[in-house]
């Protein structure tokens, strides 16, 4: 297996993948994306400095999992990974210290005045009168997002004797672990803040969330920091807010575009840049390296999934242990996909007894059906998101009705007004069975080489369909007869030794009291 780093990571971390057998492949030199050879890579780690995009991963015809050696993962094309089966996994605690110290140190720096007592300095100047700071005590800082970054910049700056007001419209109130913190609204958090600093995800919602309307609500005397993600302020707001005496200071370590070559902000009043220097320490580079090649090491090597943001399956040990339901639930995907006779509109998956766990047996169901047309492609990170692409409909449930089985998997498909229900249960938590096909109960292992008959209830199909077997020696394993509910039709499940030819299914479907013939193999 080979593993592509594209951003710096430690080498002790690179050990990690080839102790083992993984091969690194190192190209964190390398600018542009579009000049690395994807063609033949398992894995891919970056860090912030890399775009993944979603050419990348058609191109990475092998690729399984992609890396971020870090928190935030705006430059990875997450919906294109998930399309194309590809796990995104990113390290999210490994640098909550050190950008928190970071921000911290930005917060204590545009108070005191640091970056222009030194830009001052190294002109000549001694201006101690215009460099005049303020305290944070008794002031009021508002923290846009209360996740692990801005809880932690709040502990660290509440013994400074400091109010904190919080905006996070996702957190509970009540539920919140500094209770010492005012959650409000934003509107209000920006009007009474002296110093606001941002911690929230770089999303649809968020991006220009600090236009110019919102820093207009800001006191003039007011700063704020972003050690989140550039455009979370819109740049060209801020400068006027700047140089307009809208607000008083600001300090950024992300910007819209980096790297930051020429940017307009160099022009702006009382601003303090770091280029993106919130995880850049001994211990967070450590860390996230550390972290994220064991993480890419136990999915190549074990299928363990730790961190992951597209697969929505968090205890890998649950999931083995429901090892042979989830078989059985691909199992029974396959079938009705084999039967379907064309573009399908809904699919309904339930779940009854012992077996709760509907989500992941949903997602069994649609790889063993969807991979019957997508080739093998389908796993449980795409599932969803491909089935949803074709329009299907998916409803599931667990049952809580009394059963005559331990476990049940019910499964409804419908398409053209018509539906066709299938149930599955694992007899002794081992052995998978159908139990119930179209109306009929019946005692089917879905494993081997079937021929599904729909017959006219008459005596003599039986021995019809026999005797064309037996002519080419097709040799019958097993036969389970049965009546479709309310119906004269019959249902034949014909377990067969070798393929039957088309020829011959074309034959047994042509025979008068035949109503159709499909040959079904499920492995
Ligand atoms: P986190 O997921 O723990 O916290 C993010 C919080 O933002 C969550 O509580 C979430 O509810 C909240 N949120 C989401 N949308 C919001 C919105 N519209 N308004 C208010 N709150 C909202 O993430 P984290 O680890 O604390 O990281 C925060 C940010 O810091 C991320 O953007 C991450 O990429 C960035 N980061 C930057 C550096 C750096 O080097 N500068 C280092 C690490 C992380
Ligand atoms: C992160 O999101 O983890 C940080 O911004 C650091 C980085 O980009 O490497």
């Amino acid at each position: 297996m080979k593993v592509l780093v594209t951003d710096p990571i430690s080498d002790e971390s690179k050990q990690i993948l080839t102790d083992a057998d993984i091969k690194v492949e190192d190209a964190s030199g390398e600018k542009s994306s579009s000049k690395l050879d994807l063609s033949d890579i398992d894995g891919w780690i970056v860090r912030s400095g890399t775009t993944v995009t979603a050419e990348n991963i058609e191109q990475a015809e092998n690729l399984r999992v992609i890396g971020r050696a870090g928190v935030g993962v705006d430059n990875i094309d997450i919906h294109a990974a998930t399309m194309n089966g590809v796990l995104v996994m990113n390290t999210p605690d490994a640098n909550t210290i050190s950008a928190t110290e970071h921000t911290v140190a930005l917060i204590l720096a545009l108070a005191r005045n640091v970056h222009e007592g030194y830009h001052s300095m190294i002109h000549g100047k001694w201006e101690r009168e215009k460099l005049i700071g303020t305290e944070l005590r008794n002031k009021t800082i508002g923290v846009v997002g209360l996740g692990k970054i801005g809880t932690e910049v709040i502990k660290r700056l509440h013994p400074f004797k400091i109010n904190v007001l919080g905006f996070d419209p996702y957190i509970n109130k009540n539920n919140y672990e500094l209770d010492y913190v005012e959650i409000v609204e934003l509107d209000n958090l920006c009007k009474k803040s002296d110093i606001i600093t941002i911690h929230v995800p770089k999303t649809d919602s968020t991006v220009g969330l600090f236009d110019l309307d919102r820093l207009k609500m800001m006191k003039p005397t007011a700063q704020i920091v972003n050690c989140a993600r550039g455009g979370i302020i819109n740049e060209d707001a801020l400068l006027v807010a700047l140089n307009d005496g809208i607000i008083s200071g600001a300090a950024l370590d992300v910007f819209e575009s980096e790297p930051v070559t020429d940017s307009p902000l160099v022009k702006a009043n009382n601003i303090l840049f770091t280029p993106h220097l919130g995880a850049s320490t001994v211990e967070a580079k450590q860390g996230v390296s550390t972290a994220v090649c064991e993480q890419v090491r136990d999915y190549l090597v074990n299928e363990t999934i730790g961190n992951a943001l597209n697969l929505h399956i968090s205890d890998m040990d649950l999931l083995k242990s429901l090892e042979p339901y989830l078989k059985l639930a691909e199992q029974l995907g396959t079938l009705h996909q084999q039967i379907a006779s064309g573009p399908v509109d809904s699919v309904s998956i339930s779940t009854a007894g012992t077996l709760k766990e509907i989500n992941v047996i949903t997602l069994a169901f649609l790889k063993g059906f969807l991979n019957e047309i997508h080739g093998s492609t389908v796993n449980y990170i795409n599932a969803s998101a491909v089935a949803e692409s074709t329009g299907i409909q998916i409803e599931e449930t667990y049952s809580h009705k009394k059963i005559d089985y331990s476990n049940l998997i019910i499964t409804t498909v419908s398409l053209n007004g018509e539906s066709l229900t299938i149930w599955g249960s694992l007899f002794g938590e081992a052995l998978p069975r159908i139990i119930f096909f179209d109306g009929f109960h019946l005692d089917l292992n879905p494993v081997g080489q079937f021929l599904l008959i729909y017959n006219k209830d008459v005596p003599g199909v039986v021995g019809k369909v026999g005797t064309l077997l037996g002519e080419i020696n097709v040799n019958i394993a097993g036969y389970q007869l049965g009546r479709k509910e309310k119906s004269d039709i019959a249902i034949g499940l014909i377990r067969v030794d070798s393929d039957p030819s088309p020829e011959l299914i074309e034959k047994i479907a042509s025979l008068d009291e035949v109503i159709s013939a499909k040959f079904i193999a499920l492995e």
